[in-house]
């Protein structure tokens, strides 16, 4: 049994992962590909819980505070990796997630009272090796991004300057999303998240091919004919 693909989806709010992932979905599965779609924080039952308390509130109301959230957030990983994402790879299935590992860098790259030691102590013990095969960086204008993720909101109207403080947030992740990509060019590759669904799952596709399909159909050849010689 060959060993599942673990990709992953990684870029701010409204740049297109949940779509690109379902299209990614659809051509693996056309190629015979058993995948399964997972995110983070969250994807399985125990990450869910604690994914709950970090974002209901509780964590703050109970004075948790951003040393023991990051902590938590690695509980939820550590989860996640051990109940959901390993077994999958290990049956053969791929595995495409919806943020991960880059995300907790940059998000909590803002945070600037959890020591960024601790930060990679905490992500070298929630995965446990697993890296990802691939990562893909949508990357796309904060403003167009926002908009994108506000007509899908489809819910009031933001007050301006929340909306600019907001703005120059994103604006920032976008850049650390960016910065982090060039650190590990052979696992992040960034895509032009402003042109159309179609163009940008076409993209996507060509990189899976090149990256992962054909050098394993390579792979096998090889071994074939070290067999046959
Ligand atoms: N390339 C694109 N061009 C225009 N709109 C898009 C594109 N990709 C996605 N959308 C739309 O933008 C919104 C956000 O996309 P989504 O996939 O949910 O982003 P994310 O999961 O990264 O937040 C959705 O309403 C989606 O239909
Ligand atoms: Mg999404």
């Amino acid at each position: 049994m060959q060993r599942g693909k673990f990709i992953t989806f990684e870029g701010g709010e409204g740049v297109g992962k949940t779509t690109q992932i379902r299209l990614l979905t659809e051509r693996l599965a056309a190629r015979g590909i058993n995948c399964i779609k997972t995110r983070e924080p969250g994807g399985s039952p125990g990450g869910e819980a604690v994914r709950h308390v970090l974002l209901s509130g509780a964590a703050e109301k109970l004075g948790i505070g951003p040393r023991g959230e990051a902590i938590l957030f690695a509980a939820a990983r550590a989860d996640h990796v051990d109940t959901k994402i390993r077994p999958a790879l290990d049956r053969g299935q791929w595995v495409l997630c919806d943020r991960f590992m880059d995300s907790t860098r940059i998000y909590q790259g803002e945070h600037t009272d959890v020591p960024q030691g601790l930060v990679d102590i905490l992500e070298r013990i929630a995965i446990d090796g697993l890296r990802p095969d691939l990562t893909f960086v949508l990357d796309l204008r904060a403003e167009i991004g926002m908009n994108r993720a506000n007509t899908r909101r489809t819910k009031g109207e933001i007050a301006d300057r929340f909306e600019r403080e907001d703005l120059s947030i994103h604006k920032n992740r976008r850049n650390a999303f960016l910065q982090l990509a060039r650190q590990d060019p052979a696992r992040c590759k960034v895509i032009d998240a402003s042109q159309t669904v179609d163009e940008i799952s076409f993209d996507i596709w060509q990189i899976v091919e090149r990256e992962l399909l054909l050098k394993e159909q390579g792979q096998t050849a090889l071994l074939q004919n070290e067999k046959e010689a």
